[in-house]
């Protein structure tokens, strides 16, 4: 009856059961995989939220497969603050990332054909393809001194049904951004054998040093998709606003623009009100962001001042996003010891399998986790593997 392209595995694995036991028993648990930034305490503007959703305007239907100028201009606008000028006219709204992927997959990809994506990164990557018919083919990127794209591996990885390069800019959840030269690297295979890079900046904004890193929608070189959203910008996933910036060489940039607009024009998903509310979403950005960096510095702090009174844990640097990669002991597997953080110790993390790390080894923890539960679910972590040592 069902397409085989949903014939997953749909029965739960052990820690997601573990999960929903421990849920049900109603124990306190120090959830330390906290993503939803809605639910971690942060302080958004509501009046001016609620304000921008009751536009009167919402009354008038004005289709646009790109989305209502308006609100591409505030894009723009977003961009134009970050020193980047991205044409209203080359943006495509989307109501999430996730569907941004979608139609660059559709636009690429004939059934089987292959993207090129990072690891370890992003779980959900799987299952956008798979629901588009594309195959995965994964790149690493290594750890020394920070992290890397093996680009040695990458060259080997490329076949003639490779269509694109996924970057995800800085990648979730090792936090690195893409360096100058990898770029460079990257338009130089893309140009060569006719590729086209597609960039995830959902975390572009959230650079621990403070600095404004250059983002993919100023990469003239190669056909490049660049893809954000208020999700994480301004930590408001259940908006849905999101968008798609296209830019390279002028006529590739026209013809994949003119694609997919038919693309966005068979679902016209996104709605009026959230169209309207696109400045005011936008500028929640600022505030969730500085927010964001307290949170982040002093559960870092946390951390490292945890981890300096041991040594069978460390952490490995991160550069922004809302992770951060543990180091600890591969005695067994990394869902066997997240499985015992929480039905002993009632911590929940992310075993590294679960980012597709090559080896075990690996926790991964969410720096946007309420700092008190931060700092008790660490204590417990450290505790309870130097005790087993
Ligand atoms: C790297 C990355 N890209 C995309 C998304 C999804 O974003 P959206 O809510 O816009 O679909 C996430 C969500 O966690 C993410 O981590």
């Amino acid at each position: 009856m069902f397409s085989s392209r949903t014939n997953w595995n749909l029965k739960q694995n052990r820690l997601a059961e573990a999960l929903a036991r421990h849920k049900s028993s109603g124990r306190k648990l120090f959830d330390l995989t906290a993503s939803n930034p809605t639910e971690c305490g942060f302080h958004y503007d509501a009046p001016a939220i609620i304000r921008a959703l009751c536009n009167p305007a919402a009354l008038q239907y004005l289709p646009d497969p790109r989305g209502l100028e308006s609100a591409r201009h505030a894009v723009s606008g977003y961009y134009a603050q970050r020193g980047a000028q991205v044409a209203a006219d080359d943006l495509l709204l989307t109501v999430s990332t996730s569907e941004a992927y979608s139609f660059v997959f559709r636009l690429l990809c004939n059934p089987g054909d292959e993207v090129l994506i990072p690891t370890p990164s992003y779980p959900l990557f799987d299952f956008l393809a798979d629901v588009n018919d594309v195959k995965l083919v994964r790149y690493p990127v290594f750890y020394d001194h920070g992290w890397h794209i093996d680009l040695h591996a990458l060259r080997q990885a490329l076949t003639p049904r490779t269509r694109g390069i996924v970057v995800v800019h800085p990648n979730n959840p090792t936090g690195h951004y893409t360096k100058r030269e990898e770029v460079e690297a990257l338009n130089e295979i893309c140009r060569s054998a006719q590729l086209t890079i597609i960039a995830d900046e959902v975390f572009l904004d959230f650079s621990l040093n403070g600095a404004s890193p250059p983002s993919f929608v100023a990469n003239t070189a190669a056909l490049t998709f660049t893809m954000s959203g208020v999700s994480k910008i301004s930590g408001l996933p259940q908006m849905k606003f999101a968008w798609l910036a296209v830019n390279g060489p002028e006529e590739m940039k026209r013809e994949a623009l003119s694609r997919l607009d038919l693309i966005a024009d068979t679902y016209l998903s996104l709605n009026a009100p959230i169209q309207l509310a696109a400045p005011a979403l936008l500028q929640q950005s600022s505030g969730f962001q500085q927010q964001w960096m307290v949170r982040v510095r002093r559960n870092l702090a946390e951390l490292d001042r945890r981890l300096s009174s041991q040594n069978q844990i460390s952490r490995l640097a991160v550069e922004g996003g809302w992770y951060a990669v543990l180091r600890v002991p591969a005695t067994r597997s990394d869902e066997e010891l997240a499985l015992e953080l929480l039905e002993k110790h009632d911590v929940y993390v992310h075993p590294g399998h679960f980012y597709d790390f090559s080896g075990d080894g690996y926790l991964i923890v969410s720096l946007i986790t309420p700092e008190q539960d931060f700092s008790e679910g660490l204590k417990r972590i450290t505790e309870s593997i130097a005790a087993k040592i």
